[in-house]
C-alpha cells in the first residue's frame, strides 16, 4: 500500500536575520525583491498517468476494461481509496487551482517527488523514458506556475523517478537537465554524483535541503547502507556532504524528506546517522518534511534511538502505522522528565494521488516577523561504555562524538523568526463526484492552528481569509497548536494518546475522512 519515497530538508539562518527578511527569487533580477508571505507550499506523490482512462477497471490500474460496478470504475478526475494513479487532469487541476488561489500567498515550494505512475500494470511496463518525459512534464508545468513567478521550487526525488545507484551515470544527468531551473548552479555537480543539492529559499536566512533518500532507503540493494567502515558507500558521502552544509548553514535551520527516516525504512546505519544529525544540529535545523508514505502523520527521532541495545529490541515490528505511533506517543516521558534537546519531528504529508486516500496538499507558515535571539550552545552525550565492545566499536552510534547544537531560544524550540507555525491541508473530499462539466473542489481539511489565531489575534493571519471556508467547523481546527515547535509537537502527541481524549484521538487516526 505505501508506495513511493524522497527526501529533503530545509534549514533557517539565526546570523544576520536584521538584514531579512526579504526575498530575492532564484533566476529573478535582485531588483524584484519581495516581502515574504511567511507561507511555502508543501506537494508531493503526484504520480500522474498518462495511460489513465475514466471508466476503467480499477484491477487494471485504471488503464483498460470496463469497471464492472460503477463503484470500481475509475473517476474522470481520479479515483479516491484506490490503487490508481492520478489522471494528467487531476495533477493539473491541483497545480492550476494552487495558482490562482495561492500564487501569489507563497514565498517557496518544498515539492517532494514521485513524479512518475507506479510500476503497477503488468500488461504495460513503466519504461525508463516515460518516468524521464512524466518528470519533465511535471517540471515544466512547476516551472509555469511557481519559478516564472519568482517562487523557488526545491524538488526530491522520490523511488519512483528511478535514482537507484550512486552517480554520475546517465540517471542524474537526465534529472539534472529536467530540473536544471530548479537547483543552483554551484549544486550542479554535486547533483550529478548523488541527486542532492541545498537551495537558500531566502538568501543568507532560509534554506531548504533536499536529500536523495534512496541511498538511505532499506529496499536499495544497490548501495551499503551507511556501514561505518564503507566510508565511500553513496549513503554515507552525502551524510558527510549534509554535515558540511548543516555546518556551514549553522544557526540557520529546517528540513524536508521524502522516504521518512524510520527504523522502518533506513538501513539502520543510515538512521543513525540521520536521527544523530537532526539532534546535534537542532538550533539550526526548523523542520524535517516528507512525501513517500501517502498519509498524513508526524513522529519523533529521538535521543534514545542512538542507545545501544542488544539487538533483538532494535527490531521494531512491521505493525500498522497509526497503532505504531499511538504507541510511541503514549510511551513519552511525562513533561517533567521530557529534555526536548533530545527530540525532532517529523512531519510526513498526504499525497496528490488519491491512492490510498484522497488529493491533499499542504501550505505551512512560517514566523516572518520575529527578531534573533539566542545562544547556540554546545553539550555532548555521554558516550557509552559499550562502545569499547568490539562489536560496537565500529558503529555509526559509536563513532559520532561531537558536541550537540541545542538551544531552547532556537526556531525549533521558540516562537521566533522563522519558527514554523502551523498549517493548513485541503483536500478533494468527493473527487468520485467530478466530471466533464463538474470540477472538482479542494476544501479545507484542517489546520493545526487554533481558531483565534486564524482570526489575526497574533496580529497576523497565517491563513489568508480568502482560502477559509466562512463558516469554520470544530473538526478543521481540532489541534489548536500554537506553533509547530519541538515542544508543542511533544504536548500534541501525548493529547492524542492520552486515552481521556478519544475524539482527537479518532480525528487523528481519520484525518483523511470528512
Ligand atoms: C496539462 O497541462 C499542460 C501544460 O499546461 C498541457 O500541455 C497538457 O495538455 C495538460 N494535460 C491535460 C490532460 O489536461
Ligand atoms: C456531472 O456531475 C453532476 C454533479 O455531480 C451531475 O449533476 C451531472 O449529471 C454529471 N454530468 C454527467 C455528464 O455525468
Amino acid at each position: 500500500m505505501l508506495s513511493n519515497s524522497i527526501l529533503l530538508l530545509l534549514l533557517a539562518g539565526l546570523w544576520d536575520v536584521s538584514a531579512a527578511p526579504q526575498q530575492i527569487p532564484l533566476q529573478v533580477p535582485a531588483t524584484t525583491i519581495k516581502k515574504l508571505k511567511g507561507r511555502f507550499l508543501h506537494i508531493t506523490d503526484m504520480h500522474p498517468d498518462p495511460s489513465y482512462h475514466p471508466k476503467t477497471s480499477e484491477s487494471t490500474a485504471c488503464h483498460r476494461k470496463k469497471g464492472k460496478k460503477k463503484k470500481n470504475r475509475a473517476g474522470y478526475y481520479g479515483t479516491p481509496y484506490s490503487e490508481c494513479d492520478s489522471p494528467m487532469r487531476l495533477t493539473n487541476f491541483t497545480l492550476d487551482y494552487i495558482e490562482k488561489k495561492w500564487g501569489s500567498e507563497i514565498d517557496f515550494v518544498i515539492w517532494t517527488g514521485d513524479n512518475a505512475r507506479h510500476d503497477n500494470d503488468h500488461k504495460l511496463p513503466r519504461t525508463p523514458q516515460e518516468i524521464y518525459d512524466l518528470n519533465r512534464a511535471i517540471a515544466s508545468k512547476m516551472t509555469a506556475v511557481f519559478t516564472s513567478r519568482g517562487i523557488p521550487v526545491v524538488p526530491s526525488l522520490g523511488n519512483n523517478d528511478n535514482i537507484m545507484i550512486p552517480g554520475p551515470n546517465s540517471i542524474t544527468n537526465e534529472f539534472s537537465s529536467i530540473w536544471q531551473t530548479f537547483i543552483p548552479f554551484p549544486f550542479h555537480q554535486i547533483f550529478q554524483r548523488g541527486a542532492y543539492h541545498a537551495v537558500e529559499v531566502v538568501p543568507d536566512s532560509l534554506a531548504v535541503i533536499s536529500l536523495n533518500t534512496m541511498y538511505f532507503y532499506d529496499s536499495n540493494k544497490a548501495v551499503g547502507g551507511c556501514e561505518f567502515k564503507d566510508r565511500g558507500d553513496a549513503g554515507n558521502l552525502q551524510f558527510d556532504w549534509l554535515e558540511v552544509q548543516l555546518k556551514g548553514f549553522r544557526a540557520r535551520g529546517m528540513q524536508v524528506r521524502h522516504v521518512p527516516p524510520s527504523p522502518g525504512n533506513y538501513f539502520p546505519e543510515c538512521y543513525v546517522r540521520y536521527a544523530e544529525l537532526a539532534l546535534r544540529f537542532q538550533d539550526t535545523i526548523v523542520g524535517h518534511v516528507y512525501g513517500h508514505m501517502n498519509a498524513d502523520h508526524f513522529f519523533f527521532l529521538e535521543a534514545d534511538d542512538l542507545q545501544l541495545r542488544d539487538t533483538e529490541s532494535l527490531k521494531k515490528q512491521k505493525a500498522d502505522l497509526y497503532q505504531t505511533l499511538m504507541a510511541d506517543f503514549a510511551a513519552m516521558p511525562t513533561a517533567k522528565n521530557t529534555n526536548l534537546d533530545d527530540y525532532a519531528v517529523v512531519n510526513v504529508a498526504p499525497a496528490v494521488v488519491p491512492n490510498p486516500y484522497l488529493p491533499t496538499f499542504r501550505i505551512f507558515s512560517y514566523n516572518t516577523l520575529g527578531r534573533k535571539h539566542g545562544h547556540p550552545r554546545g553539550g555532548g552525550k555521554d558516550k557509552e561504555a559499550q562502545c569499547k565492545l568490539e562489536e560496537n566499536r565500529d558503529t555509526w552510534k559509536c563513532q559520532l562524538n561531537e558536541p550537540w547544537h541545542s538551544d531552547p531560544k532556537s526556531p525549533s524550540r521558540s516562537n521566533q523568526l522563522w519558527t514554523p507555525l502551523g498549517y493548513s491541508q485541503y483536500y478533494i473530499p468527493h473527487l468520485e463526484e467530478a466530471n466533464k462539466t463538474h470540477p472538482p473542489s479542494f476544501k479545507l481539511e484542517y489546520v493545526t492552528f487554533g481558531r483565534d489565531t486564524l482570526e489575526g489575534s497574533d496580529g497576523v493571519f497565517p491563513v489568508p481569509r480568502k482560502n477559509l471556508p466562512s463558516n469554520l467547523k470544530a473538526r478543521q481546527t481540532p489541534y489548536e497548536m500554537k506553533d509547530l515547535t519541538v515542544g508543542s509537537w511533544i504536548g500534541i502527541a501525548r493529547e492524542i494518546s492520552d486515552s481521556t481524549k478519544k475524539k482527537l484521538f479518532r480525528r487523528y487516526m481519520y484525518q483523511e475522512v470528512p
